[in-house]
């Protein structure tokens, strides 16, 4: 018999049962269920709404069904379709017919409600902490080479040098608001749900404060019809862990192009790629890969979910068990790569030479000798057309900037001096860019120390 039989009088087809159960993932909030109903029993009895020996035989019940699941000897069947009647029905098989009382002024809608919260509020947290042992990784690397210099490319196309720990600090900053925007949506996620009832609250004289006190959140979610029948805080959560694995998947791009031959400019360890079967050469950034080949799925299920709630009349409709999956997903493919990531960037080895290599044989120094004239008094623009013209020649002779005689410069232009050979070179071009925020190597300590102090308050 179903718990809510009681008004059918004919068993459930079994293509029924099997489709719309959920236990099959939702058991993934067992302990979280059970968290919220020995709340709500503890209030109950506080409330006098049942009796406080009932509330405590169904509390002994409850911890012992906990254990029992944990343990996996407890026995969760599709015919009790999801986590919270499997959770009321082995509590009954405990503790016997006072096990019933558990559900009054209680609904699935607000329980589960409840429980997709508890989940979040835990993996937010567990979120943060991977985030900055990431940010922790790029610090150490951006330390270890504040005097590495590489190409930086626009277009793909190599632009200005810049310090490799500028770059890395470019993606420090990205999961710093990564980590902002999760600990905003927090504070949305942390709102008690419990005492909607189905919709509508319930005729118990229950206390909604209290529930949330005992679970520790900052309060209710107020209207009943809104705390029953939105998921808005999942649908941040997936806009927010699709933005972190965004920046995870340009990462990821940069990984496999940099460990190419072609690049040369990283050797990931070799504990963190993977071979090939068939050509024993191959060692392959798989991890990155699959992290940028992963995003397309996290994105997925954002746009899965914003479209499951689009045309949902309020309040609860059964379309809203299509909430868990993609969340559950989600969290765990981010949480997978993040613990991946950190390691991986602390043991990837820089090819320091093969970077500098490439920004000698390159004219990532055209601009400051166009900026060279300018501070001579030549307008920015003319100054531009005469480098393109001694650049041309560059390449035409097969040579770069600093390969010119004082002569081949004055041919150009007669404001050039000796001192541009100390101007071009690749560590007087990173410095010249002593702005807030520049590549030059102070600033970019600068930037090191304020997120040092940043990771180390968080
Ligand atoms: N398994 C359901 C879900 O995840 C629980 C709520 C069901 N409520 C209901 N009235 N059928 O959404």
């Amino acid at each position: 018999m179903k718990l809510w039989g009681g008004r059918f009088t004919k068993p459930t087809n079994e293509l029924v049962d099997e489709y719309t159960a959920s236990i099959s993932f939702d058991q993934k909030l067992a302990q979280y269920d059970i968290q919220g109903s020995l709340a709500h029993v503890e209030m109950l009895a506080a409330c006098e709404i049942i009796p406080a020996e009932d509330a405590e035989t169904i509390k002994k019940g409850l911890i012992s069904v906990a254990a029992k699941i944990e343990a996996g000897e407890a026995e969760l069947t599709e015919a009790n379709e999801d986590i919270h009647m499997n959770v009321e029905k082995l509590l009954i098989d405990e503790v016997g017919a006072v096990g019933g009382k558990l559900h009054t002024g209680r609904s699935r809608n607000d329980q589960v409600a409840l429980d997709m919260r508890l989940y979040l509020r835990d993996s937010l947290v567990t979120l943060v902490e991977l985030l900055s042992n990431l940010q922790g990784a790029l610090l150490t690397q951006a330390k270890a080479n504040l005097d590495t210099i590489l190409p930086g490319y626009t277009h793909l196309q190599r632009a200005q040098p810049v310090l490799f720990a500028h770059h890395m600090m470019a993606y420090v900053s990205m999961f710093e608001r990564d980590v902002e925007r999760l600990c905003d949506s927090f504070k949305r996620v942390n709102r008690s749900p419990l005492g909607a009832g189905a919709l509508a609250g319930t005729t118990f004289p229950i206390d909604r404060h209290y529930v949330a006190d005992k679970l520790n959140f900052d309060g209710v979610v107020e209207n009943s019809l809104d705390a029953v029948s939105d998921r808005d805080f999942v649908v941040e959560f997936l806009s927010n862990a699709s933005l972190t694995i965004m920046h995870l998947s340009r990462l990821s791009e940069e990984l496999v192009q940099w460990s190419s031959a072609e690049f040369k400019f990283v050797e990931l360890d070799d504990a963190f790629c993977t071979g090939s079967s068939m050509m024993p050469q191959k060692k392959n950034p798989d991890v990155a890969e699959l992290v940028r080949g992963k995003t397309g799925r996290v994105y997925g299920n954002l746009i899965g979910m914003l479209t499951t709630l689009k045309g949902l009349p309020i309040a609860y409709n059964k379309d809203m068990q299509e909430d868990k999956e993609g969340m559950f997903d989600t969290m765990e493919t981010l949480k997978g790569a993040l613990a991946l990531f950190a390691p991986m960037i602390e043991t990837m080895e820089v090819k320091k030479d093969n970077m500098y290599a490439a920004v000698a044989e390159d004219f990532s120094n055209a601009t400051d000798l166009a900026d060279y004239l300018v501070n001579k008094d030549l307008p920015f623009r003319e100054a531009h057309a005469v480098v393109g013209q001694v650049v041309l020649h560059c390449i035409q002779e097969n040579i770069y900037l600093l390969d010119l005689s004082m002569d081949d410069f004055k041919g150009f232009s007669s404001l050039i001096d000796e001192d541009i050979y100390d101007v071009l070179s690749p560590e007087a071009v990173v410095n010249a860019r002593d702005v807030v925020g520049g590549t030059a190597k102070n600033r970019v300590q600068e930037q090191i120390t304020q997120a040092d102090q940043r990771l180390e308050t968080s």
